[in-house]
């Protein structure tokens, strides 16, 4: 009696040593038969019952032996089927396609037309210098003959360090002029854009940081006429239009001093907005290089001549990319931002 029942576990190790589950379906009907709830292995600890009492732990000993291989066949087959998805997945990469796109970012419209203008003036030979944000009353002011009573000079309109009496965020892209004055022998021929600051209530129209692009032309000989041609130039470039118009004005550390406007005109209600109802729309300030800010800078006065202009940015950018709030350039919202892929 003993005997056949031990014969019956000894052919189920048998069975599930000779196990071949080729599929993850054979896989599954193997657990369920030898390890499920329902196991073909659990009755025979049962019928240990019937074993007689010498042999009793020895049958004990070889139930177990099916369970635990009917374990470690299944453990196997389970690593041998992840092994088989990680294949199937490696075989599904192709190598040779274009990798997933990425999102790439936009340029912010202030940076576009700040290229825009760059580039304009790169094309007829000048370099693009920096100056820092914080900068010195010198600088800023003195240097360019701003004398100590000007109005510009108040609290109202400058952002002063820690109350500082000389340091100060830049009111004007001006100062980069002085510097390089300073350090350089004429000809100097540069561009200078830039981020600058005005203690000014924001609101739609205007902001306390801003952008503007300075440049300044020095040499011998040189005269109103250049700085007019070179903004001719600009004009036709930037707005497709070498209509320009020079208002004398006044500025510290030029004379004479003018405003430049370009003619858009009143054809579309945009340009008629744009020039209330002018045609005109005012673009820089300019003028011939006040020569006491040439010898505040260590230029020969006597020897030369040269102009500069400079003129901010955010206008511009609003009214090309139709932008109906200058806040919108400062508050980083990238629904605002990504409008603006498609622009270069
Ligand atoms: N710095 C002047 C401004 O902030 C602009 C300007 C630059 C005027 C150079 C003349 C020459 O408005």
């Amino acid at each position: 009696m003993s005997a056949e029942i031990f014969a019956k576990v000894q052919q189920l190790i048998e069975e599930i040593e000779a196990a071949k589950p080729a599929t993850k379906e054979e896989v599954e009907q193997f657990r369920v038969r030898f390890l499920g709830s329902k196991n073909i292995i659990k009755p025979l600890f049962g019928e240990i019952v019937k074993v007689e009492n010498t042999r009793k732990k020895e049958y004990g000993q070889l139930c177990n032996t099916a369970k635990t291989t009917a374990e470690a066949k299944f453990a196997a087959l389970q690593e041998w089927l992840e092994a088989q998805a990680d294949a199937a997945d490696s075989m599904a990469i192709d190598l040779t396609a274009p990798a997933d796109p990425f999102p790439v970012g936009s340029r912010h419209p202030v940076s576009i037309v700040m290229n825009r203008i760059v580039d304009i003036f790169a094309r007829i030979g000048f370099t693009v210098v920096e100056g820092p944000e914080v900068e010195t009353d010198w600088y800023n002011f003195t240097a360019m003959n701003t004398p100590e009573d000007h109005p510009a000079r108040d609290m109202q309109d400058t952002f002063y360090i820690q109350n500082s009496k000389t340091w100060l965020l830049r009111t004007h892209t001006s100062p980069v002029q002085a510097r390089v004055m300073e350090r350089t022998k004429p000809p100097i021929r540069i561009i200078a854009p830039g981020r600058v600051y005005r203690n000014e209530t924001i609101s739609a129209r205007s902001h306390a940081q801003f952008h503007q692009v300075e440049g300044l032309y020095i040499d011998e000989n040189v005269s109103f006429a250049d700085l007019k041609q070179t903004l001719m130039f600009f004009a036709q470039e930037m707005f497709g239009s070498a209509k320009i118009r020079l208002r004398p004005s006044f500025f510290p550390f030029t004379e004479p001093s003018a405003e430049m406007d370009v003619w858009l005109g009143t054809d579309t209600p945009e340009n008629a907005r744009l020039t209330k109802g002018t045609g005109w729309l005012e673009i820089l300030g300019c003028g011939m290089v006040d020569p006491q800010v040439l010898e505040n800078c260590g230029i020969d006065s006597k020897k030369y001549t040269g102009f500069a202009f400079g003129m901010g940015i955010e206008r511009q950018a609003l009214r090309l990319f139709s932008i109906p709030d200058i806040r919108f350039l400062f508050e980083s919202d990238v629904r605002f931002l990504k409008q603006f892929a498609a622009a270069i």
